[in-house]
């Protein structure tokens, strides 16, 4: 009896010892940035790091991680909408897929949610890039998550010369003034944004870096470090909001 006793207390000490550390109300960090800045890089990078130190994470992408997401950006890659809410409102409707489907569960469940891309991405793409009224794509945004604001945004910033050579198979990408054809093809089709003007790449951070600006929840990055010095930066500023909401700073010593 008293051995089957210890066996139970021994399996339950494992099972408490391989449960995931949860935070109240979860935590949401979103990565936001231009073409090929790195945010796919580092939402990665992110991820596995705090599943390694045991810390209950999932990480999707915009538009993305959902049947109807995967749909919407195939149709997004292949069309040329002329108008930014038709765009906006495809982008929305994913969001609202992904929330319903993905993000609200994993917040309510005390899961750390990694997005790479989120309601910011509109604002700087079909609003200040592509010219469509920003209090109609704030109130959007507002529908599609009612309301959730992330806790955390990491903007990594850097000059769309640099990021879109990083992206590019084409050396000498801004010779002309139209990108058009020198741009990597991945397999969903062309893609579309990589493939606007240089002006539009530079509209984007402009947009983000004004956004940044307003609201203590944004870190800005420099992008153009290491990709070693970026994840540490951002981890670092993870790491405190993960103590304040009483994750032991034991957790991120191994
Ligand atoms: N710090 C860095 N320094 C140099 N190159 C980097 C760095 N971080 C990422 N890269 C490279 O830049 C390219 C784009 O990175 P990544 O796909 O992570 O960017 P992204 O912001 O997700 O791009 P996209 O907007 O296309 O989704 C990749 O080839 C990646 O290996
Ligand atoms: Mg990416």
């Amino acid at each position: 009896m008293a051995g089957k006793q210890q066996e139970e207390m021994d399996f339950g000490a494992d099972t408490e010892r391989m449960k995931k550390r949860t935070v109240e109300g979860g935590l949401l960090i979103t990565f936001e940035g231009g073409e090929g800045v790195g945010k796919s890089t580092q939402s990665g990078r992110l991820f596995q790091k705090l599943q390694g130190f045991g810390i209950d994470t999932i990480h999707a992408q915009e538009p993305g991680s959902s049947d109807l997401g995967n749909n919407i950006r195939r149709w997004i890659k292949r069309s040329n909408s002329s108008s930014p809410l038709a765009e906006t409102l495809l982008f929305e409707a994913a969001r609202a897929q992904l929330m319903f489907e993905t993000v609200r569960p994993a917040l309510d469940r005390g899961k750390v949610v990694v997005l790479d891309r989120f309601t910011d991405s509109t604002l700087a793409y079909q609003g200040y890039a592509r010219g469509g009224d920003l209090k109609t794509i704030k109130q959007l945004n507002d529908i599609a998550t009612a309301g959730l604001v992330p806790h955390l945004t990491v903007l990594l910033d850097l000059d769309p010369k640099v990021s879109l050579a990083r992206v590019s198979n084409e050396p000498d990408l801004f010779s002309t003034a139209n990108v058009s054809g020198a741009i990597r093809v991945d397999d969903e089709g062309q893609r579309r944004f990589e493939q606007q003007p240089l002006k539009f790449h530079q509209n984007i951070r402009k947009g983000y870096l004004e956004m940044s600006k307003t609201d203590p929840r944004w870190c800005v990055i420099k992008a153009d470090q290491a990709g070693h010095r970026i994840a540490d930066a951002i981890l670092k500023r993870v790491r405190r909001l993960l103590i304040e909401r009483d994750v032991p700073e034991t957790l991120f010593k191994s």
